[in-house]
């Protein structure tokens, strides 16, 4: 049996949650955290190799705290996933100069808090996986998305940043652009959302590209990432034509 161990926030519920049944199926040790601890604890309950570690990533000394925590429990800790996020498709049209102060605290700030508190573990140990979750929506600005996107480009540049400075300790930092996934939080669109998978499906090809890759990059489904991508090669002129497009048909009905 494998007796690693993975830490994942935004293990309450979605992705996060899905990749932790995955990773304890797997044989894996998994320590999960999020704010609804009523969440964790069930699903712990009926997981034996998932632990729950309740958190809120924008305080930061808890980010520690509970890391020094995990690290006594499970003394190695070899993958990192940082999952946490939000978004209000309500508010994203607007200039909701709060709405996007509180979407950056806990998606981007969020995220940092986390890897803060294992960089200096990670850095001695010169080993290891921390993993950043950013969107497709971070690839280009999109329309209606004055917060969430913004957000998750800042974490794609981070990541690349981090890539390198971890890189001189030998430990790998991983991004995970991920389409759209049926989660609570796309649960709230109210447009058709093109190659919908499952958090069942994001779970496999998460585990895959961590533990049997070597990417940077994790993201699927390939049939709209991989055009995502070239789309974020065009000129802006035509990239705005073409997202205006396509985005005049996705509304529902
Ligand atoms: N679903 C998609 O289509 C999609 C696509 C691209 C990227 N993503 C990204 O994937 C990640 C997971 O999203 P999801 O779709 O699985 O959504 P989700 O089910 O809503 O999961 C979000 C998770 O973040 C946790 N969280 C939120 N604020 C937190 C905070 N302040 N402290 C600690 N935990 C917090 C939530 O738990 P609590 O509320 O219990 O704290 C929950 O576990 C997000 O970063 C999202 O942006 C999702």
């Amino acid at each position: 049996m494998n007796k690693k161990t993975i830490w994942i926030t935004g293990g309450s519920t979605g992705i996060g949650k899905a990749l932790a049944i995955k990773f304890a199926n797997e044989g894996w040790n998994v320590a999960i955290s999020a704010r609804r601890e009523n969440l964790l604890d069930e699903i712990a309950d009926n997981h034996e190799n998932i632990s729950p570690f309740p958190l809120d990533v924008t305080d930061k000394s808890k980010c520690k705290e509970v890391f020094e925590k995990i690290k006594n429990k499970f003394e190695n800790i070899d993958i990192c996933f940082f999952s946490t996020g939000t978004w209000n498709p309500k508010k994203e049209r607007d200039i909701d100069v709060e709405q996007i102060e509180e979407v950056f605290k806990i998606n981007f700030f969020g995220t940092l808090n986390a890897i803060k508190a294992v960089e200096e573990y990670f850095k001695k140990k010169k080993s290891g996986t921390i993993t950043i979750v950013s969107s497709i929506a971070g690839y280009r600005g999109l329309p209606n998305s004055t917060g969430y996107g913004p957000s998750k480009s800042a974490l794609n540049n981070l990541a690349e940043s981090l890539y390198f400075d971890f890189k001189r300790s030998n430990v790998r930092v991983c991004l995970v652009s991920p389409g759209f996934i049926k989660t609570p939080m796309t649960d709230k669109n109210d447009f058709k959302m093109p190659f919908l998978k499952t958090t069942e499906y994001a779970a496999e090809k998460i585990y895959d590209g961590l533990v049997n890759k070597k990417t940077f990059e994790i993201h699927f489904p390939k049939s709209l990432t991989l055009v995502l991508k070239i789309f974020s090669f065009l000129p802006s002129k035509i990239y705005f034509a073409l997202v205006t497009k396509m985005t005049k048909y996705q509304k529902k009905n």
